[in-house]
């Protein structure tokens, strides 16, 4: 059998965002799993030599377009290049939710309008499976956890969160409208850490917003400080407590949520939380790096960050029941991971 004959028998999968932080990882875990993934990235908020050190770590180099998933003419191109195309996962969105209060058009134009492009070339080429990346943000200040996909989604606080709510909902209607997509919108918790090669991980362009990209660069003088955003929560320590999952594992669900996907034949819409089911504070995050790195973290109580909720951690017992999905890898493995990962950018 020639490459070119074998490359095709594989599963060919449409990853946009493909070159961002899940993304990447995610397409590493395709290749390992035996799939062909095709990425679309315009590299926005991605780097172009992330595809190579994919290729480092997998020894296979995959397919790329570079591109915008809101350019409808670009996406059909590809629809018709690569032919039978199994199913598509969707990163490609804004989610900087600090920027998403200071740009909303931005963050409402970019999100909506690339997953309505992606679902009507979906539709034109009779591509039937898509994951969406969706977010807890959806459930807002949750009544209690862990939070169930049961729980009520709530107004999120910003513009980037109700963007995945509103997608969600242009998702579910477009599967019970036009009957030949299935789609299952996955609800990421608290994503951190990297490849523990140490080749690919998460890049925030300028000061991170998120907690564990600041503390790694603190950590390794990139950053003065850590300002902790608040220590007066209504938690066990008063620290706010978040489900933080390693990249890995939440790249892994989503090969478990293709294969459960390709299993239903009729057309159906689910969602499923994915996270380790557990909370963990701010001040266990920075103890535990501290301790599996040993390294500091110079920090200062701040006040409060506005919209930040106190706790919010999920119930996986859905995913694991019916993908037989859970988190193999533990919250040490991730902080020593995402350590790896800052110390190989110098
Ligand atoms: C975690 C905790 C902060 C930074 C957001 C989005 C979610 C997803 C992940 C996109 C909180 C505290 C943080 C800092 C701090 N988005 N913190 N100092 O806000 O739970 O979730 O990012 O991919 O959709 O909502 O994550 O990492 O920003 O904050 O004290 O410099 O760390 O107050 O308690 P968050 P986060």
């Amino acid at each position: 059998m020639t490459k070119k004959n074998k490359a095709y028998s594989k599963v060919k999968i449409v990853v946009t965002g493909g070159a961002g932080f899940i993304g990447s990882h995610t397409v590493v875990e395709l290749l390992e799993a035996g799939y062909l993934p095709i990425i679309i990235d315009n590299f926005s908020n991605s780097q172009p030599w992330i595809i190579d050190k994919i290729k480092e770590i997998t020894s296979q180099t995959p397919i790329i377009y570079e591109g915008d998933c809101n350019d409808k003419t670009f996406l059909e191109e590809v629809f018709q290049k690569e032919s039978s195309i199994e199913g598509v996962i969707h990163f490609a969105a804004f989610k900087a939710v600090g920027e998403s209060i200071i740009k909303p058009l931005d963050y409402y134009k970019n999100n909506l309008s690339s997953l309505i492009t992606v679902l009507e070339t979906m539709q034109k080429f009779g591509v039937k499976n898509l994951v969406f990346s969706s977010s807890a943000t959806v459930y807002g200040e949750p009544d209690s956890c862990p939070i169930a996909e049961t729980a009520p989604r709530k107004i999120s606080p910003s513009p980037y969160g109700k963007t995945k709510t509103i997608c969600e909902d242009i998702i579910s209607d477009t599967v019970n409208g036009c009957k030949n997509i299935s789609a299952i919108s996955l609800r990421y918790f608290n994503p951190i850490g990297a490849h523990p090669s140490g080749l690919i991980g998460e890049l925030p362009i300028g000061a991170p917003n998120n907690l564990v990209p600041y503390v790694t660069q603190t950590a390794a003088g990139i950053r003065e400080k850590l300002t902790i955003f608040g220590n007066d929560y209504p938690t066990d320590d008063g620290y706010g407590v978040r489900d933080f999952i390693h990249v890995v594992d939440l790249a892994q669900a989503h090969i478990k949520t293709l294969q459960y996907l390709t299993k239903h034949k009729s057309p159906f819409y689910d969602v499923f939380n994915v996270g380790t089911g557990k909370g963990n504070s701010v001040l266990e995050i920075i103890e535990t790096f501290q301790k599996v790195n040993n390294t500091n973290v110079p920090r200062e109580i701040g006040p409060r960050r506005e919209g930040d909720i106190a706790t919010c951690y999920a119930d996986v017992s859905k995913i694991k029941k019916m993908m037989n999905w859970e988190t193999k890898k533990t919250l040490e493995d991730s902080l020593r991971d995402a350590w790896k990962w800052q110390k190989s950018l110098k």
